[in-house]
């Protein structure tokens, strides 16, 4: 009889479960248009793990992915490469080295960003998409050059999550209210030797303000003509990009303060770098788990990552490259784009594409060549693997000058590169012990979090849709205008008050004395006689 009893209490508490499984599943819509693979490799468990979850997910994405969860619905954009989307002829990308910060941010950034929103904006699929009458519960948008998707959470009246796939910077401080630190926060994409010298924060608060006029007042705009021509139908009045983006419930941001310079943040900005990052569970192929196992003096592992084309490297830079690990003892795995190589050693083995997670996880890397890409650098500092870096544009100079900070990494300059300084960077890094010893520090500092990032990430998504928004979680600072941001205002009323009291004083003093009939000089005189 309690058996019995128990059965139907275990069976009741079963269906309560699937319902309450149900009540809480969420129509959750991510807009990730951007085609770039890093992008995606940092984003798509993001999705996936919802989906898992029970919630159901709709994606709007460039990249397909395939063999989706049911519950998992892609509405695909258009995938072109950056150059084809400008109209532009795709450069060297190793002469980006040669660009300034500004002209990297004229020319790539906002072109491209402009022409990817346009191109996600006209794709037949996105279109149809809109014309349909869809329910959300929540928008997570990708900040990245492509504000006008933003405008959705409002059209859909769903709270927004904001995602970086790099660190924090101006615009998502400004948005949420978050103090800017730009004595300690630099520009993502700002190459800085030394940041917070004089010269170092002045260039910094130069290119910060210089980002800031011209992406508010111009960028923005530009955005907001796309918005207005390819999403009809918003309700009126539509609110500015500005103002969407001030209302952002959540910005999740692409670090960690084990790796990241630590920086104060309010409740609605939560870092979950590494992600993307877990243990491997596939193995390598044969032929390269033997070439590693066989490796009795280590590997050196060179990969420049998706967008970098190796084999475009200046051509003596390229023969410094092979005539130092000629004479390395190591065996080198060297990502190559082409099907030959003229004067290859024997100890490179090269190949168009290496399964880098599996790799990463052997214990024979003893170094990765790297260009300082974000995803490679996590993946390298997950695994406790010495880089030596050479960055091209963009934030791999801060990538791997972090990871020089911490002792497990080496930045060679492009234009430095010659057999000497190659040879003896690559060296430092094999013989001296500290490189690894630093790298399995920093990666077990890395993974030590009360949850894992992505567990984070959907507890985070989860909270503010159980409190619709989680407006109570807004700081009140990003609504002030920047007088009163900087109490300005209070000093004015400080200051003022000082010198009034103060002439008020000397002047009443003054008065007092004449009246009463004193003479300080002709006193001093009599005393002195
Ligand atoms: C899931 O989302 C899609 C939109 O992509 C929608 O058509 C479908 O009705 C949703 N399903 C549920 C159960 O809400
Ligand atoms: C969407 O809803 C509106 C008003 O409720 C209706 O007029 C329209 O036909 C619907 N569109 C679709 C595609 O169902």
């Amino acid at each position: 009889m309690h058996l019995f009893l128990f059965q139907i209490y275990f069976h009741l508490i079963l269906i309560f479960t699937i319902i309450a499984k149900y009540a809480d599943a969420a129509n959750i819509l991510i807009v990730t248009p951007f085609s770039s693979k890093s992008h995606y490799i940092m984003l798509s468990p993001i999705g996936l793990e919802l989906a898992k979850r029970g919630h159901n997910v709709t994606i709007i994405t460039s990249i397909k992915q395939l063999n989706p969860p049911p519950n998992y619905h892609q509405v695909m954009v258009e995938n072109k490469e950056i150059w084809d989307v400008m109209g532009t002829k795709r450069p060297v990308i190793f002469d980006m080295t040669r660009k300034s910060f500004e002209e990297f941010l004229n020319e790539v950034l906002w072109n491209g960003g402009l022409g990817f929103a346009e191109m996600a904006l006209k794709s037949t699929h996105l279109q149809e998409f809109l014309r349909k009458n869809n329910t959300f519960d929540l928008v997570i948008s990708e900040q990245f050059y492509q504000e006008s998707l933003n405008i959705l959470a409002y059209k859909y009246k769903a709270p927004l999550v904001l995602i970086a796939t790099t660190g924090i910077c101006m615009k998502h401080n400004l948005v949420v209210g978050n103090p800017l630190q730009l004595n300690t926060i630099i520009f993502e994409a700002l190459d800085l030797k030394d940041h917070t010298s004089i010269w170092g924060r002045l260039r910094n608060i130069y290119i910060t303000a210089y980002e800031y006029v011209w992406w508010k007042y111009w960028y923005l705009g530009k955005q907001e003509a796309l918005m207005k021509k390819y999403i009809p139908d918003l309700e009126e009045p539509v609110p500015s990009l500005f103002g969407v983006q001030k209302n952002t419930s959540l910005l999740l941001i692409n670090t960690h303060f084990s790796f990241d310079p630590p920086m104060a943040l309010l409740p609605n900005i939560v870092e979950i770098g590494g992600l993307h990052l877990s243990r491997s569970n596939s193995s390598l192929p044969k032929d390269l788990q033997d070439i590693l196992d066989t490796s009795k003096n280590g590997v050196v592992y060179m990969n420049f990552g998706s967008n970098v084309v190796v084999s475009e490297m200046d051509q003596q830079k390229l023969m410094a490259f092979f005539n130092v690990f000629r004479k390395l003892k190591q065996t080198v795995l060297m990502k190559w784009e082409k099907d030959t190589v003229e004067n290859k050693p024997d100890n490179v083995v090269i190949q168009k594409w290496f399964p880098q997670r599996e790799i990463f996880e052997h214990p024979n890397i003893k170094v990765f060549i790297s260009h300082g890409g974000l995803i490679g650098t996590q993946e390298a500092t997950f695994n406790g693997i010495p880089i030596l870096g050479v960055p091209i544009y963009a934030d791999q100079y801060n990538n791997l000058e972090l990871a020089e900070k911490h002792g497990f990494g080496k930045i060679l300059e492009y234009q430095d590169i010659s057999e000497v300084t190659l040879g003896e960077s690559l060296n430092e890094i094999l013989n001296d012990e500290s490189y690894k010893r630093n790298a399995e520090e920093v990666a077990k500092r890395f993974k030590d979090r009360p949850m894992t990032p992505l567990e984070t990430t959907i507890w985070w998504l989860e909270y503010v849709i159980r409190h619709e928004g989680a407006t109570f979680m807004k700081s009140e600072a990003r609504n002030m205008s920047w007088f009163k941001y900087f109490m300005l205002d209070i000093y004015v009323v400080v200051i003022t008050t000082m010198v009034v009291v103060t002439y008020l004083m000397v002047f009443a003093v003054k008065n007092i004395t004449r009246l009463l009939g004193f003479n300080f000089k002709t006193n001093s005189k009599k005393k002195r006689s």
